[in-house]
């Protein structure tokens, strides 16, 4: 995969490409990354990239010409990535969509900067993702985000271990299980008996039941869901029965 960004802070990016899974996703040419500056592609000698909006109002824009600009220059090969905008009112990012997005071959990322981007850009753009409801002061943490979580999608980028762990935070919405590490015991506080126990089975068991507690008392909606699509195994189900009875006799008391 290759992933283009186009912003106006290029060297917020830096750390973030350099370090940890994303840097050896680099370096070992998993996704290639490449950070452009909006304002190299501006055309007057000041190097404008915003300007005020028309009718009034506070805040800057960014002008549309130095995006398609840059957007030309990195498709003139032919080839055309699938484009996204960061705008705090676009569609929200989730897992799924990660997940969507790790299956393309070129992705081109615009950081949306000051008070928004002139309209006329987003005939450039396929989709346009938020990624929660709250205001950043621009697009470059969103990037940022969007790419951590496609980035160690794609194969080869996690090791084994963690890529399992991924699968069964992913599987069908339902929530992680509780970690433990050493010690087995830290400031009074133990690490479940079962986990210690080396019993495979019953640790699988206590993990699932755990899972579906937690989705539960976080996201009912998510155990509905899977409920009345019955995508849940008769294992789960009778896992579930407990976990709701042990709930109910908890309120009641
Ligand atoms: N730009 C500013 N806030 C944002 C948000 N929450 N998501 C995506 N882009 C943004």
């Amino acid at each position: 995969m290759r992933i283009d960004v186009l912003t106006v802070l290029p060297h917020l990016f830096d750390c973030f490409l350099g370090e940890g899974i994303i840097g050896r996703a680099i370096q070992s040419k998993k996704v290639e990354v490449n950070v452009v500056n909006i304002r190299d592609f501006a055309l007057d000698k000041h190097k404008v990239v915003d300007d005020v909006p028309y009718g009034g109002g506070p805040g800057m824009v960014l002008k549309p010409e130095p995006i398609f600009r840059a957007y030309e220059e990195l498709t003139k090969e032919g080839v055309k990535p699938y484009v996204i905008l960061t705008e705090p009112w676009g569609e929200t990012f989730n897992q799924g969509m990660a997940l969507e997005l790790s299956k393309k071959e070129r992705l081109l990322i615009i950081c949306g900067r000051y008070e928004g981007v002139d309209e006329r850009v987003k005939k450039l753009v396929d989709k346009e993702v938020s990624i929660g409801d709250y205001v950043l002061s621009g697009g470059e943490l969103p990037a940022m985000v969007i790419m951590d979580a496609v980035i160690r999608l794609l194969p080869g980028v996690l090791g084994n271990e963690e890529s399992l762990k991924a699968d069964s935070f992913m599987d069908r919405g339902l929530l992680g299980y509780p970690n433990y590490t050493r010690p087995a015991e830290f400031r009074g506080m133990r690490v479940p008996e079962v986990l210690l126990s080396g019993h495979h089975k019953r640790i699988e068991l206590w993990r699932k039941e755990q899972s579906l507690r937690k989705t539960l008392e976080r996201k009912p909606e998510v155990i509905e869901k899977l409920k009345k699509e019955n995508l849940l195994t008769k294992e789960e189900l009778k896992l579930l029965e407990k976990v709701e009875k042990e709930l109910r006799g908890g309120k009641e008391s």
